[in-house]
Formats: structure tokens, sequence, C-alpha cells
């Protein structure tokens, strides 16, 4: 047996192929530990699923007088029977199935509720790393079970997890339990296939209920052994929904468990090796993007501010290792150029200005068009760039003086006094969100140095938004500490700042709502000094408001917004994060989340109206965002004045 894979879900940090599936087997019925390990160990499983009681020893809620006190038995085996390293690798405690926390009858609440807290106290004297919890009973209001369950996990604060089995159909019973434990990262979801159920549903109908619970945090799958049919040489094989299912959240980094009494004679081999099999053949080869972004999956980072800092080496080196980025760049420029040769006479030099140089690969890619567009002109470019540190390195490819092709100036391009106007000015200061790096208010400032002819590379850019449901980001912001900026020590305190701050994250475990839609649009274009005056008419055109509406595609949780950009460089040449026009092998921006404070249930179908302010002071850009809902919730005013979050001018 190798070891269950307690460190997460998804498949971080594997190499070119995926880890094999981490498989389990129910135990439920075993009665010797040594022969059920044994059992497992010849089936290559992974890990075993036990019942804390021993089977023997099981109570009941309404007898008087328990098993254990007639007989004299202890309430389970040795702890002695394994190592400590054994109990916490290779088996996961499952908590009697018989517990009536919610019964009618008193007695039998108090004997569930003794019970539990016997059974938890062994599996913690155990240092097991999960246990299984049996599902909430159908139809009953679960609400002492999750009190219970909780009281456990807070007064435990421990590292051993909880896996509350779900039937995959009962989404809202664990919308339930989890809103009433209070998202608490111990408890997770063991979610229990339905073979039947599957294969009856129409599967179209059903694809935004399984996207739905790739918000939440499932650590297992229980497959039924009564769900597999043979085969015609009478192994086991799942049917072609089931299938799909299985592959599909093995690709999630799920680990399995089969429940239920093997049917092949040769036991849980069989089932185990189906499994491998199956994931083995039909799972996706990880892509390179999968591969090199699978170690940041939902780990959330503060955006960086290029503009009010100066960023370091190491960062330039990651942007630059972009195999798309730059090949785009290199087209945009080629075509734009190409076109401009053509108004110009060829004795006249075609002018490029990269703004934001950083350590040059711009203006190598602008280099690199031009040579593909084969111009008769000469092409001059002008690299300008703020940060001294990134200004050392352009200085060093392009000395003052040396190169007739290539002027640094190091500065900010916002005051830059240029000698002479532009064909193309080239510029990438983009963030996830497109605008949040404050691209508009640097190009501001040299729009008027554009030819009337000439075009800014990007020429427009597009915001994107998606209210998201994903229990395990949301619940990883409110477990920051405090908010990722210097605030007001008021709000500080009050915890909000950490709701009112947008993340980059790799967005993994998480489910769109509805679709993205734009927020804001920014395009840059030829400006003379005439025509900023005829727009300055006391409203400042950087701000935005936008009102979004959304429709829920399923009964859900909004937890907050994924954020998108997309970017117009030239023509038909673009780049893009937007989900479904995602620049294919490009990784140099990630989404961004931005929370709310607290999460609200929306009805399959309710809409939801959400706001989007971007709002400017004299030194800083910030967002405020809002969501009210058909049925009435309105949340407040996230980031009022940017007191919790701002972007430095
Ligand atoms: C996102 S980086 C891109 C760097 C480089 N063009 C690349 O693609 O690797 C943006 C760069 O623009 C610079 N920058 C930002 N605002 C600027 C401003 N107002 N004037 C000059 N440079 C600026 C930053 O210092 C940074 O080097």
């Amino acid at each position: 047996m190798t070891t269950m894979d307690e460190s997460g879900g998804g498949s971080g940090g594997e190499g070119s192929s995926r880890k094999p599936p981490s498989i389990g087997g129910d135990l439920y019925h075993s009665r010797d530990l040594q022969e059920s390990l044994m059992e497992c160990r010849s089936a290559m499983l992974d890990f075993a699923v036990l019942p804390i009681v021993h089977p023997r020893a099981e109570r009941l809620p309404n007898s008087t007088q328990n098993r254990v006190d007639r007989f004299c038995w202890p309430l389970t085996r040795s702890d002695m029977l394994l190592s400590s390293g054994q109990w916490s690798t290779m088996i996961v405690g499952r908590l009697s199935k018989w517990l009536r926390l919610d019964s009618k009858t008193l007695s039998e609440v108090k004997a569930s509720e003794a019970a539990l807290k016997e059974e938890f106290a062994w599996a913690t004297h155990l240092g097991l790393a999960a246990v299984l919890a049996p599902p909430p009973a159908p139809g009953v209001v679960c609400s002492n079970y999750a009190r219970q369950l909780n009281h456990l996990i807070v007064k435990a604060q421990m590292g051993m997890n909880v896996w509350l089995e779900i039937s995959h159909g009962d989404w809202a019973v664990w919308n339930r339990f989890r809103c009433l434990c209070d998202y608490s990262p111990s408890l997770q979801v063991a979610l229990r296939l339905e073979g039947s159920q599957i294969e009856a549903a129409d599967e179209a109908s059903e694809e935004q209920k399984w996207l739905r619970w790739m918000g939440e945090p499932i650590r297992s799958m229980l497959i039924k052994m009564s769900d597999f049919v043979p085969n015609a040489s009478g192994y086991p094989t799942l049917p072609p929904k089931m299938r799909k299912v299985v592959v599909r959240f093995y690709e999630r980094g799920v680990q399995f468990v089969l429940t239920g009494r093997p049917r092949h004679p040769n036991g849980l081999l069989p089932y185990q090796m189906y499994l491998v099999h199956l994931c083995n053949k039909s799972a996706s080869t990880p892509s390179y993007r999968e591969q090199f972004e699978s170690p940041f999956y939902d780990y959330l980072q503060i955006p960086l501010q290029p503009l009010g800092d100066n960023l370091e080496s190491q960062t330039y080196e990651t942007f630059e290792k972009d195999p798309v980025k730059y090949a785009r760049y290199e087209e945009a420029v080629k075509q734009a150029l190409s076109d401009a040769a053509k108004r110009s006479p060829p004795d006249e030099d075609l002018v490029v200005m990269v703004v934001g140089a950083g350590r040059g690969p711009l203006i190598r890619a602008s280099l690199r068009g031009a040579r593909a567009a084969f111009l008769d002109h000469r092409v001059k470019i002008f690299g300008v760039e703020k940060n001294p540190n990134a200004v050392i390195t352009l200085l060093n490819s392009w000395p003052r003086g040396c190169s007739e092709r290539v002027q640094i100036i190091a500065g900010d391009m916002r005051d830059w006094k240029a000698p002479e106007k532009a064909d193309v000015i080239v510029s990438e200061l983009l963030g996830s969100w497109g605008d949040n790096e404050l691209s508009p208010e640097c190009l501001r400032g040299v729009e008027k140095y554009l030819k009337p002819t000439g075009v800014s590379v990007p020429c427009k850019y597009d915001s994107y938004i998606a209210p998201m449901s994903s229990h395990k980001i949301w619940a990883d912001v409110r477990g920051l500490s405090k908010g990722p900026t210097d605030v007001d020590p008021s709000i500080a305190a009050s915890g909000i700042a950490r709701f009112e701050t947008p993340y980059v994250v790799r967005l993994f475990n998480f489910y769109h709502i509805d679709d993205p839609k734009v927020c804001f649009t920014f395009d840059h274009q030829p400006r003379t000094e005439e025509d900023f005056l005829q727009e300055d008419d006391g409203k400042d055109v950087l701000e935005r408001q936008t009102v979004m509406t959304f429709s829920a595609k399923e009964d859900a949780m909004v937890h907050g917004f994924a954020g998108y950009f997309t970017a117009d460089l030239y023509k038909q040449v673009n780049i893009s994060i937007h989900p479904d026009q995602f620049s294919d092998g490009m990784f140099s921006w990630f989404p961004l989340f931005l929370p709310l404070r607290e999460p609200v249930f929306v009805k399959k179908n309710e809409k939801m109206m959400v706001t989007f302010w971007r709002k400017r002071s004299k030194d800083k850009v910030w967002y405020e965002w809002s969501m009210e809902t058909e049925s009435g919730q309105i949340t407040p005013i996230h980031n009022p004045t940017g007191r919790s979050y701002a972007v430095n001018l």
C-alpha cells in the first residue's frame, strides 16, 4: 500500500503525466484489521476506510444497554496494531452509520451525541488524517448533526479532516451543512456517486450540476462496487456516463473509495485495476500550461503595481519566458509597420515607441516585427522605461550613442517630451483585469505623440466579470490574517480589508455561475491637444461605472467575481485570458478574484445585478463593487473610497 493523498486538490507539481489515481477500499465489514490490510495490500489500494468502532461492539441508538457494556468488550481494536505513521497515512476512520443526531427521540439524540464524541476522540487519539462522516439523513433538517460536528472540529482545531458523505444529487444538503459549519476548512465532501441516477440522467441538463461541484472542496469520491458491470470476460467495468464522471474528477485530483462488497471472485483487485486503467487511458495528458500552472492553483497573490513599484529582475525573467505574448506583439508590429510603410515615402523613417520597455523584450519583438515586414524604410525605436534598474539592462543592450536604431529614455512616459511623433506606440501595461495596472493613465500621457495615422499596440482592451463560486478561495481570503495593504486601523481591525481587495489567482476549484460579461473598455488612438480640451468637460474620462445583469445557471453561492481581459493588439492580432478565447500557451496572467464579504445564495435563473466602478483621485485608482439579486439581497458597496485597496498613480 502506498499512502492516501491528504495534500489537497489539484495535481500540483507533477511531471509530464498524471500521478496514478489514489484509491481506497471501504472495509466496513472488517473484523480483523491485519487481515483487512492484507486484503488492501493485495488489491494494491492506497488506503482503507475502516469503521472506528469494531463491528462486534456496535451500539444502537435505542438500546438501553450497549453491547460494549454487556460483554465487557473494548469499544474497538488496540491502537498498537499499527504504527502511528500507518494510522495517519493508511486509514480513514468511518464514523458509525447509525448516528441519529436529529432524531425526534431525545434518548436517541443523546446516545448519538455521546457516540460521536467518543468516536471522534478515538480518531484524534490515533492521529487519523480524516474521518468519513455518514450522510445527513434524507429529508431531515440536519442542524444538530452540523452543530455537533462543528463543535468537535472547532474544539479540536485539528489537522484531522472530516469527509462528509454526500450523494452527488444533494448539493443543497452540502450547502446547508457547510454554511452551518461556517466554511470550516476541515469539512470536506466525500461525493457518493449514484450510478443508476447518473446513467438515467440527461447528460446535457446535468452538466451545470457537475460544474457546480467544481467549486466545492471534494476530497474523495465514493464508488459503489455494485455500480460496476461485468464485461465479456466477467471483469468489472463502469457504464459510460460514470466513466466520464470518474475521469473528470480524477483530472481534478480527487481520490476514490470503493464501497460495498466486491462481486468479483478475486475481491477488490479487479476494481482497482479497472479504475487505474480507466484513468490512464482516458484522462487528458497535462498540457505544458497545466504543468507550469498547477503549483499556483487557487493560490492568492496580491496584484503587481508596476507603476507605483519597481519590478524585480526575477519578475521580468518570468514574463520574458512567455512563448505567446511576444510572438503576438511581433506579428502586430509587423502588420502595423507594413501598413505605415504604405502611407509614407521610403526616405522617411518609421518611428516606434516602446513605452514601459522593461528589460527590452518588446523592443526585440518590434525589431523582429520590422525585419519580418521587409520594409524599404529605416525603423527607429524609442524605448521608455521608468524603473532605473531595468534601464541599466536596457542600456547594456543599447548603449547611448552606440545604437542608431534604438534610443533608451529613462523616465516616466507621462512626463516624457518626445522629439517626434510615432507610427506605432507599443506597450504592455496590462494587468489580469486589463486596466488594473493603469495602462489607461500611462498611455494617456503619450497618445499625443501618435501621428494622425499612428496606432497604439494594443489599440483596445476589455475587462470581463463573471459571478463565481469557490468555497476554497473564499475561505482562504477569510483566513488571511490581515488585509494585504496598509489601511486605516479601524478597517484593519474589522477584518473587512481582505474582502475589499482583488487577488491574482489561477482559478481551479471554482464554478462560473454565469458566463463572463464585458465590464470596462479602453481604447487608444491619436489624440491632439484639441481633442483633450474638448473631452475636458469636467468629467474624468478614465473613470467608469458599469452595471451587468447575470442569470444563475444553477442554485449557487456567489463568493465573488472572476476577472479576465482581452486586448486587441492590431487588427485581428490579440491576446486574451478570457476562458472562451484564451491565447493558448500564454502564461503571463492569471485571472483576478474580487471577493464578496458574505456569500450570497442565488436560485437557478435568478438575476444578479452587479455594479463595478473604476474611480480615481490625484494619486490613486481603485474599484468599488456591489451586487443585488432579484430576490432582494443587497451587498454593501465594497471598497468605498479605495479604503482597503488602491493602485498608486
Ligand atoms: C508589465 S511590465 C512589461 C515590461 C516589458 N515590456 C515586458 O513585456 O516584459 C511594464 C513595464 O512598464 C514600466 N512602466 C510602468 N509605468 C510606466 C510609466 N508611466 N513610464 C515608464 N515606464 C513605465 C514598468 O516599470 C515595467 O517595466
